[in-house]
């Protein structure tokens, strides 16, 4: 009797233990649920008023913050009247759920007025994240949100430490005219180009000078555009988490007096280094560690500055402000210059510092089974300008690709694959490209699953005498490891024995520097086709993008709410 009350006491313990431990697994992974309205509204961002698309009445939309293997969903209500939406999680790998990547034209339709999408992921590594339409130029108008802060689950440990981090930076460069002005002049005949932006925004803000014009039209004293504010106090180290979503501009970061220990790039742990300025390109994430060290009786700049392009646009400004003086409080000084625009060489020299901290370093394999050399230069197509890889230019075809490899409709797009090459021994990078005349593709690049491939991207001259500009690549789907970078044309044989292949970061979007390459490995592990893009907005536009595919045969069956347009019409009748 008294050894079955002891068996039964037992087991009563296991099963106790077992539910409590199923409970914990299960209250772990949480999901969060949000339903957004998007909306045009009149902001005055840069004290300058025009028409924003808002999420929620919010731009930059609102803030997620989630734990690692935590489920995000999001209703997505399109309240525009006469546009389409699509979102897109940037850097959410999306294994598994290729059909919430958000890319107009290639996982969905885009959504259109009245409709709602509901995206639907797993956000599976820790890591601090953007999201951002994915249609046309739509980001431009306002249209990307803060970042989706993931943190840490208990038990797990950063290499770094720091008193504070709850300070989420995203910058981006503003213009004052329509994504549908800027659009037609870029494809237009002759072509016409949009410019440099009007302000460069900090979180939002900017401050555009208001002399002359209306207060109706612009007013220096809208609460809008009041600077943001870090407040911070004296002695402690905080850490920053900085993005940029520019549509054109690539800026360096600086604080005023304070140096930068960079810790992290695009989720990936960096073997800590410092600097007085950060450089950042659209696309990218960081984290950096300051510390409020300087007396602490004022305030300091935060300012950005382009960087790459000539600048014609003053720079960002917010406030590093020490507790207890008013947050508002201008600092007398000047805003600190930041580097020269046209230094290439610490552009270059601050991307190879970047390297994975010691402690976290995720070895790439040794060799790979296909390399794709890109060359990126602008081409013609009838007189209309184009930037292209490997002399072709890429366009998204009306039906989605993923849906149209799944239905096997091999009319959607080109089955021909792009060049993986171009005419290597001869080109010469620091000309204006002699064949002017160009083709136009809805062609993709085939992987085979599993495989690993590098990249090597090219730089070049584009159509001006003497130009050549930044892109910044970046994958969908994937992160890959950073190789190398280098100036000048790519050495086959020299340059490959040079790769780093004992450290390498993993990143998502890496920088191209003027007349340089950048080599980049990834392993194509994620069932789907994922984009690879230039992140300048306009310069998707105008061609600057191919596709992966590898798998898309192990895709499930696409949604429903994915379809609308081209040729799945023909799939949702009823
Ligand atoms: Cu943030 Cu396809 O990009
Ligand atoms: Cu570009």
């Amino acid at each position: 009797m008294f050894e079955l009350v002891q068996c039964r006491k037992s087991l009563m313990v296991i099963f106790l233990a077992l539910s409590f431990f199923m409970f914990i697994s299960l209250s772990e992974a949480r999901v969060h649920n949000y339903t957004w309205d998007i909306t045009y509204q009149y902001k005055s961002q840069d004290c300058y008023k025009k028409l924003a698309i808002t999420i929620n009445g919010m731009t930059p939309g609102p803030v997620i913050s989630a734990t690692e293997g935590d489920t995000i969903i999001v209703n997505v209500i399109n309240k525009l009247f006469m546009e389409n939406v699509a979102i897109h999680w940037h850097s959410i790998r999306q294994i598994g759920t290729p059909w919430m990547d958000g890319a107009d034209g290639v996982s969905q339709c885009a959504t259109i007025p009245g409709d709602t999408f509901t995206y639907q992921f797993v956000v599976d590594k820790v890591r601090t994240y953007m999201y951002h339409s994915h249609y046309g130029v739509q980001k431009k108008s306002g249209l990307y949100g803060w970042l989706i802060k993931v943190t840490v689950p208990t038990g797990k440990s950063e290499p770094f430490k720091y008193d504070d981090d709850d300070h989420s930076i995203v910058f981006t460069d503003w213009y004052h005219s329509s994504s549908y002005e800027e659009a037609t002049k870029l494809t237009s005949l002759p072509f016409v180009w949009i410019g440099e932006p009007q302000s460069l925004l900090i979180n939002g803000r900017g401050k555009y000078v208001c002399s002359n014009l209306n207060t109706n039209v612009c007013d220096s004293t809208n609460p809008e555009c009041v600077p943001y504010s870090l407040t911070v106090v004296p002695g402690k180290t905080y850490r920053l988490r900085i993005a940029s979503l520019t549509s054109l501009s690539a800026l360096s970061f600086q604080i005023e007096g304070h140096n930068l220990t960079v810790v992290e790039a695009d989720g990936q742990y960096v073997e800590p280094f410092v600097t007085k300025n950060l450089y950042i390109y659209s696309g990218e994430t960081y984290s950096v560690l300051v510390t409020a060290n300087q007396d602490s009786s004022r305030n300091y700049w935060m300012s950005t500055n382009e960087v790459g392009r000539k600048p014609e646009t003053p720079p960002g400004l917010a406030i590093f402000n020490y507790y207890p003086n008013h947050f508002n409080k201008i600092p007398h000084t000047i805003p600190p210059p930041g580097p020269a625009w046209n230094d290439n060489e610490s552009r270059i020299n601050q991307s190879l510092a970047i390297k994975a901290h010691r402690g976290f370093i995720q070895s790439p394999p040794s060799t790979s089974d296909k390399v794709i050399l890109l060359l990126n230069t602008q081409n013609t197509i009838q007189g209309r300008t184009r930037w292209s890889l490997n002399n072709v230019s890429h366009t998204l075809p009306d039906t989605p690709y993923l849906i149209a490899l799944k239905k096997n409709w091999t009319d959607v797009f080109d089955q021909t694959p792009p060049p993986e090459s171009y005419d290597f021994q001869n080109y010469d990078i620091y000309n204006v490209p002699g064949n002017k005349n160009s083709t136009s593709t809805t062609s993709i690049y085939r992987l085979e699953f599993n495989s690993t491939v590098d990249v090597i991207l090219q730089n070049a001259n584009t159509m001006n005498v003497n130009n050549s500009e930044t892109h910044p690549w970046h994958l969908h789907g994937h992160d890959f490891w950073v190789l190398g970078y280098g100036d000048g044309k790519f050495n086959l044989s020299s340059d490959v024995r040079k790769y780093n292949l004992v450290d390498p970061i993993m990143k998502s979007t890496v920088p191209l520097h003027p007349y340089g390459w950048t080599a980049l490995r990834f392993r194509a592990d994620n069932p789907g086709i994922w984009l690879f893009h230039c992140h300048i907005e306009v310069h998707f536009l105008m061609g600057m993008l191919v596709l992966f595919e590898s798998g898309s045969e192990m895709v499930g069956e696409p949604p429903r709410q994915n379809m609308g347009c081209g040729w799945t019409k023909s799939l949702i009748k009823p």
